[in-house]
């Protein structure tokens, strides 16, 4: 597959782009683009730099949708001031602004009030019921890190709205389904036993959506030492209590899936905040199967900063997703943090190349689609 990727040399400024970061900075009319440019400002249809930060892409009746965090400015963008966002797209290289998905909420009394924490949020569509799902991680208003809750919420458009459902601590009352003795029993820092009632701790979250129409929930839990794939009930509004642990005590974050040659293949990253870390693989036979560690994916470095495999180029994964019509072309999508300033934070988007039994994701700064269209405008 390698070989049908157009990668390009870097040409552009290794200083960034003018790409204004919100619609109160002048723009001027993006050139539509041919090609992926990775760590420079993304615009979108209006030169706003693409505000959708912890995303993930969903197709649909032949458009995709990025669904991402809306930041605002300063690090107040750290926190929900506006919601998620959506973006739509024909070609993944050009995005049109489709508006406010999911808006935080004005009551301080509700779950996603201005001010909450949503990161990650995931859409998927559910062929039976025809809605589309949203997952994200969310943090109640003034309390930090502390509430670890997932959140779903419903629509019967891609763009929204989005009604928000409700949030909780999944899995309560259920043990996984790898759990051992040893694991049930109450100990100083055994989070699994800690919050069997309560429900477990979700943090850093993905779905995956499996070609059976099963859908699975994956999250950071145990306070971020070990990561939870659970399965979701038919109409992916909530969890069935079948889940399993993955890679106790390891700390994984970030998690990203997608199936190839009928296995599933699994990127994360490790757990250092906002700064990044490297990059982590994993691949498994099945979802609630036993998964087996694989190493650092990264190969090559980021000009931009000079950052290679052992900081994932400057970037934290995100999600996963397949070309459609194009069963072995998967794009993973990192995001650049910029926690001094949110709304900076800045996007890669870097093709999967996989091996038997791994897969590689090389540094391009610019690359193409095989058989992408040239644009004539
Ligand atoms: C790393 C996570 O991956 C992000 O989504 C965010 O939660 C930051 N940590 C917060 O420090």
């Amino acid at each position: 597959m390698k070989s049908e990727i157009i990668v390009i040399s870097l040409t552009a400024t290794l200083a960034g782009s003018l790409t204004p970061l919100s619609a109160s900075e002048p723009a001027t009319q993006p050139a539509l683009r041919t090609q992926f440019i990775n760590h420079e400002r993304w615009p979108d249809n209006n030169g706003v730099h693409i505000n959708a930060h912890g995303g993930g892409v969903l197709f649909h009746d032949g458009t995709y949708y990025w669904f991402g965090e809306h930041k605002i400015a300063g690090e107040a963008g750290n926190i929900a001031h506006v919601g998620v966002r959506c973006f739509s797209s024909t070609d993944l290289y050009n995005w049109t602004d489709a508006g406010v998905a999911l808006p935080v909420s004005e009551d301080p009394t509700s779950d996603i009030a201005k001010e909450c924490i949503i990161e990650r949020p995931k859409v998927i569509y559910n062929q039976q019921t025809k809605k589309f799902v949203m997952w994200f991680h969310l943090e109640l208003k003034g309390q930090g890190y502390s509430a670890a809750r997932t959140a779903v919420a419903v629509a019967d458009q891609p763009t929204g709205p989005f009604k928000y459902l409700h949030s909780l601590r999944p899995n309560a009352g259920a043990w996984p389904l790898n759990v051992t003795e040893a694991d049930q029993q109450p100990g100083p820092k055994n989070f699994l036993q800690r919050d069997f009632a309560g429900g477990q701790m979700a943090r850093d979250m993905t779905l995956f959506l499996d070609d059976d129409g099963k859908a699975y929930h994956i999250a950071s839990s145990e306070e971020n030492e070990t990561l939870h794939i659970s399965e979701l009930s038919e109409d992916y509004l909530s969890f069935t209590g079948r889940y399993i642990r993955v890679f106790p005590g390891k700390s994984h974050e970030a998690p990203a899936i997608c199936k190839h040659n009928g296995r599933y293949w699994m990127l994360s990253s490790g757990c250092s905040g906002w700064a990044p870390n490297a990059a982590r693989s994993a691949v498994a036979d099945s979802m609630l199967g036993s998964w087996t560690e694989l190493g650092n994916p990264c190969v090559g470095t980021n000009p931009h900063n000079n950052l290679g495999p052992d900081k994932t180029f400057g970037g934290q994964s995100t999600h996963i997703f397949q070309v459609a019509g194009q069963s072995k072309l998967l794009i993973a999508m990192f995001d650049i943090w910029s926690p001094e300033d949110a709304i900076d934070g800045r996007h890669i988007w870097l093709p999967i190349t996989f091996t038997e039994d791994a897969f590689k994701i090389e540094w391009a700064s610019e690359w193409k689609l095989p058989g992408t269209p040239q644009t004539s405008e």
